[in-house]
């Protein structure tokens, strides 16, 4: 491949040929928020463009980057199983390399959840969970979570709540109610109909903009789930492989699902992955016989790429422990921004669990800064996070993202191998932004200001 090439042609010609072939509306909003680069290389929580700036990463990839990029052991694995010319996706066979990874994750996953089925992407694990919660209690209706996020399929987004990703694509899936998120007594009232299939739920919600539950929330809801004959689904497709302190955010309150989900980070970044993991009795339930032992199949599910990744990124994370990293990180980080929030009154609440971290703002009670917030909420949902994330990129070279739709939450997931200079450099750039973000007239604002005048609508 002409690699050097691909990667010098000049920003404007990637982006207008990506316009013209590929998805022209995302490459205008990218245009217009000034995030476009063409970026020719990473390692570990850093990006650089092609003029060599480097770029600090506290978005992940959507939290794919947990070992942060180019991880050289995973790159090794991967090299040696294409040097070997090995058999991939034979589909008449029991792949060895799926054999193993099966026999990993079951061993780091809670309880007795011990036999997984590979999938490709997170929400088609959605997807496979839902059709074995049906096939397996014999029942239709799920139940999700209020502003949950399992993704954008026809059956994931049957059980995503937000009304900005559903609409035009009506009707979903039958038979799926939203209940409030960490309400017991409405998730009671629902499953006690006993015509309940399963309960879907992120254990700390990620698109919301990081909401953690109530501790008795989720061990409450798996013993209501098993009292009235549902299963419990647990999405840890985003909060998997270390990103909330441990190995799967379930294991902060010993919580043993009946399914769990799992994709993101489990191949390290490098090839898409997902792995449905439950028990064998709800799996016998599904795959009931011999005539039925591929009754659900995905092409490319055990591809041995991907379980060469997945196998080599657990030995990793166990090896360099990168579980026990991410969680004084993730405290000494949230404590840190804590301490930097202080005093700035639109700062509401600085959140997280392990390097899972969500930063809301709310109304300022100042009334030149109460002015500015008003104008820029009337004007555009979503628009007031921008103010964070343009200056950070632009001025700090550090990407970040907004939580969702129209929130005011700005997210932090960097990859859980941070140390100090990644830390203070976030650290530093957040104080600035922060006190830019607290002057009126200043900066920020005239940055609102512009962007109104291009007329975005975020
Ligand atoms: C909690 C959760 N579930 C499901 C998904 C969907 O995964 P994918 O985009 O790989 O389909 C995501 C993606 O962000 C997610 O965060």
């Amino acid at each position: 491949m002409r690699f050097d090439e691909i990667y010098a042609e000049p920003a404007e010609k990637v982006y207008g040929r990506y316009a013209s072939h590929v998805n022209h509306r995302f490459a205008k909003v990218v245009r217009l928020i000034g995030f476009n680069k063409v970026f020719t290389g990473g390692q570990g929580a850093w990006i650089w463009d092609q003029a060599g700036n480097r770029y600090l990463d506290f978005l992940s990839g959507y939290s794919v980057f947990n070992i942060g990029r180019n991880h050289p052991r995973i790159k090794a694995a991967l090299s040696e199983w294409l040097a070997r010319d090995g058999a991939s996706l034979v589909q008449m066979d029991c792949s060895p390399l799926a054999a193993l990874l099966g026999e990993r994750l079951a061993a780091l996953a809670p309880g007795r959840l011990d036999t997984c089925f590979f999938t490709n992407s997170g929400s088609e694990t959605a997807e496979v969970a839902l059709k074995m919660a049906r096939k397996a209690t014999g029942r239709a209706r799920i139940l999700y979570a209020r502003s949950g996020y399992h993704g954008l399929t026809y059956g994931a987004l049957s059980v995503t709540d937000h009304e900005s990703w559903r609409r035009g694509f009506e009707p979903l899936l039958p038979e799926t109610a939203a209940i409030p998120f960490d309400d017991l007594d409405a998730l009671e009232h629902d499953l006690s109909a006993r015509d309940v299939a399963a309960f879907i739920t992120e254990p700390v919600q990620g698109e919301a903009g990081v909401i953690i539950p109530s501790d008795d929330y989720l061990p409450e809801a798996s013993r209501l789930c098993r009292k009235y004959g549902s299963l419990l689904i647990i999405d840890e497709i985003q909060t998997g492989f270390g990103r909330t302190g441990r190995w799967f955010a379930c294991d902060h309150w010993d919580l043993e699902p009946d399914i769990m989900l799992v994709s993101k980070a489990l191949s390290g970044g490098y090839i898409p992955i997902g792995a449905v993991i439950t028990r064998r009795d709800i799996f016998d339930k599904v795959f009931e016989d011999m005539a039925h032992s591929v009754v659900h199949n995905s092409t490319f599910g055990e591809n041995a790429m991907a379980m060469v990744a997945g196998l080599a990124t657990i030995d990793l994370m166990e090896d360099e422990k990168i579980v026990e990293k991410a969680a004084r990180a993730g405290s000494e980080l949230l404590q840190r921004l804590r301490e930097a929030a202080c005093g700035f009154e639109m700062v509401k609440e600085v959140r997280g669990r392990g390097l899972m971290i969500g930063i809301e703002f709310g109304a300022p009670r100042s009334l030149p800064l109460r002015a500015g917030w008003d104008l820029v909420h009337r004007a555009a949902g979503g628009l007031f996070g921008q103010m964070i994330a343009i200056p950070l990129m632009r001025d700090h070279g550090i990407l970040t993202q907004v939580a969702g739709h129209n929130l005011d939450v700005h997210k932090l997931a960097p990859p859980l191998i941070i140390g100090e200079e990644e830390m203070e450099h976030f650290l530093t750039a957040y104080r600035k932004v922060l006190a830019d973000l607290h002057k009126v007239p200043g900066p920020l604002w005239d940055l609102a200001k512009t962007l109104l005048k291009n007329s975005i609508s975020f």
